[in-house]
């Protein structure tokens, strides 16, 4: 007979900016600042991203379009992909993401498409340590993750090979 699996995930719901932490502000701020530098002429659904590394510093990304369409790229993975490039041996402390149409001032629920969560589990899994993930909520709030692997369970990564 079958037995069942659950799987239990609890985040963190914030309910306002002020309800973070300095690190987690700063990084959403710059994840909004972020999206203002989207190119995104065709879906005008801007996307920030901002990396919080180890020595503090950020590391920011916004998604990047093309019009041949899939040529584009999300903004988790232009940070994500862009941190790596540019310091391969730095640890991830945060990742935070945020959206809004062009046209509107608030802030979208980011919830990362499929495959940008599979690329934050790569680097999760590559630095041998958690990485939470700030994203923006609905009406001004915030949902904190612990973990990648929260938003990716029974996830792919080389262990798998
Ligand atoms: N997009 C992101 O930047 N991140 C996601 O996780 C979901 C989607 C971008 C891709 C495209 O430029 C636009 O949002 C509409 O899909």
């Amino acid at each position: 007979m079958a037995t069942e699996l659950t799987i239990n995930i609890s985040i963190d719901v914030l309910e306002k900016a002020e309800e973070l932490n300095a690190q987690e502000r700063e990084a959403m701020q710059l994840a909004q600042d972020a999206a203002k530098d989207a190119y995104a002429p065709y879906s005008n659904y801007l996307v920030g991203a901002t990396l919080l590394l180890e020595d503090g510093t950020f590391f920011k990304g916004s998604n990047q379009e093309n019009a041949a369409y899939p040529s584009g790229l999300c903004a988790e993975r232009t940070a994500l992909f862009g941190m790596s490039a540019n310091h391969p041996n730095k640890k991830i402390k945060l990742i935070a993401v945020t959206a809004r149409r062009r046209e509107d001032t608030h802030f979208l629920p980011a919830m990362p498409c499929g495959a940008c969560r599979q690329v934050m589990a790569e680097y999760e899994h590559k630095q041998h340590d958690k990485i939470p993930v700030l994203l923006q909520g609905p009406d001004g709030s915030f949902y904190r993750f612990k973990a990648v692997s929260d938003l990716l369970p029974f996830l792919f990564t080389s262990d798998n090979l």
